[in-house]
């Protein structure tokens, strides 16, 4: 899955011949998973149409301030456009539009979404060779890039006045490429490893019976989605779960027993920067496994059990540089028996689930979380989607270890 996808990415069009590739860049954005709005300079519409480009980005294509064949002409709201992008791509972007860039121009609509995006902004410059090479268009260059900006080089080769040289646009695979890694490349947990636990594990009787729980693996899911979409390469490891993931930063992990996790978790552990324990271990196991299928025979029936290893615990005794989170789940004295956990297990942070949450804990989308730090700063949240909370908590982590 590409880092742009769910991302809002406004692409903007300005009067260049390249103009007739932006239908291909249109297509590879929402290929890669991002929502597309397209806002165009007037002058643009006479190298694509709009009418193309509004068709492959499933959006209404926008290139005034209102829209004037309508009697009841609307203003088309650039502020709006600007704080729904994640990203703004001018592509092409010709000399003329640079230096009015550069120097806070606002005579179209182009510009003056510009002049109000928060996000960033990326470029990819598209003009004869010698206009490439003027003082002058260098200049917006800088100007640009020293706003934070970034350009997206144009490449050599023969351009539409025939001469050859360096002007072309970038190819729309190309800079696909070059936003996703750029992207990838500024985000906070880039190139941090994090090892996540979820879901139930499930404990055998004999051969068709096991002790399990309600699990059902959503929070930790959500967990590994939003560290990759920090950049962080994800290790998740869970008990049995309908839950399915496809992220190229997440690789999973797929066991039955406390046992098994506990020797993936160990198997990982030392290599991770981060290690997240959401997982609803089973606290026992049965102490003998029947090798064949239990015959009902008596009235009543015992089975004896057995601690299964504390993973959590046991990544605490034996932690380095790892910043380690674990869950409580809890029904009585909850602050005081979650304190207790973070301290006999050597956690940096616990997050508590209070099953006297409506909407908290096992099954549901929501969740309702109090995070508490190794400090003993305590920091309630209301209930929310376990996306949510998922992203809270990565926050958090961020917060505490200042990545
Ligand atoms: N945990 C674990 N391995 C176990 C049991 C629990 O890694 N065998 C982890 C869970 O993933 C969770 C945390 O420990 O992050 C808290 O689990 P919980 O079952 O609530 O706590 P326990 O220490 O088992 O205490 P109790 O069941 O008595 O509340």
């Amino acid at each position: 899955m590409s880092i742009l996808s769910g991302k809002n990415i406004l692409l903007g069009i300005t009067a260049g011949i390249a103009a007739y590739k932006t239908a291909n860049l249109v297509r590879l954005f929402i290929k890669a998973g991002a929502n597309v709005k397209v806002v165009m300079t007037p002058a643009s519409k006479d190298f694509i149409t709009p009418l193309t480009l509004s068709t492959l980005s499933k959006n209404p294509v926008v290139s005034s301030f209102t829209n004037d064949e309508d009697d009841n002409a609307m203003w088309n709201n650039h502020v709006e456009l600007g704080l729904w992008a994640d990203l703004f791509l001018i592509a092409p972007a010709t000399a003329n539009t640079l230096s009015k860039m550069a120097n806070g121009t606002c005579d179209n609509l182009l510009l003056a979404t510009y002049l109000s995006a928060k996000c960033p902004v990326y470029f990819a410059p598209a003009m004869d060779l010698d206009m490439y090479k003027h003082e002058s268009t260098k200049m917006s260059f800088e100007t640009l890039k020293s706003f934070g900006n970034v350009m997206i080089p144009a490449t050599s080769g023969e351009l539409a006045s025939g001469l050859i040289g360096e002007g072309r646009m970038a190819e729309p695979e190309d800079i696909v490429a070059f936003i996703e890694k750029d992207v990838l490349d500024k985000l906070p947990l880039k190139s941090k490893k994090i090892l996540i636990t979820a879901g139930p594990t499930y404990e055998a009787i004999d051969p068709v019976r096991f002790i399990g729980n309600h699990s059902s693996g959503k929070m930790g899911f959500e967990i590994a989605k939003a560290a990759a979409n920090l950049g962080a390469q994800v290790i998740l490891i869970t008990g049995p779960s309908h839950q399915t993931v496809s992220h190229s930063l997440i690789k999973v992990i797929r066991v039955i027993s406390a046992q098994d996790m506990y020797e993936q978790a160990h198997q990982y552990f030392e290599d991770v920067d981060i290690a997240i324990l959401s997982a609803a271990v089973a606290d026992y196991k049965p102490k003998y496994i029947a090798s064949q299928k239990i015959k009902k025979k008596e009235s009543t029936f015992t089975i004896e059990l057995e601690k299964t290893k504390d993973i959590l615990k046991s990544l605490g005794e034996i932690k380095k540089q790892q910043f380690l989170v674990g869950f409580a789940l809890e029904t009585n004295n909850e602050l005081q028996h979650a304190k207790g956990k973070l301290e006999s297990k050597n956690l940096d942070l616990i997050v508590l689930n209070s099953l006297n949450d409506k909407g908290a804990g096992f099954g549901g989308s929501t969740n309702k979380v109090t995070f508490i730090t190794a400090a003993h700063d305590i920091l309630e949240h209301e209930l929310k989607s376990k996306t949510e909370v998922a992203q809270d908590l990565m926050q958090q982590i961020l917060k505490q270890t200042h990545a």
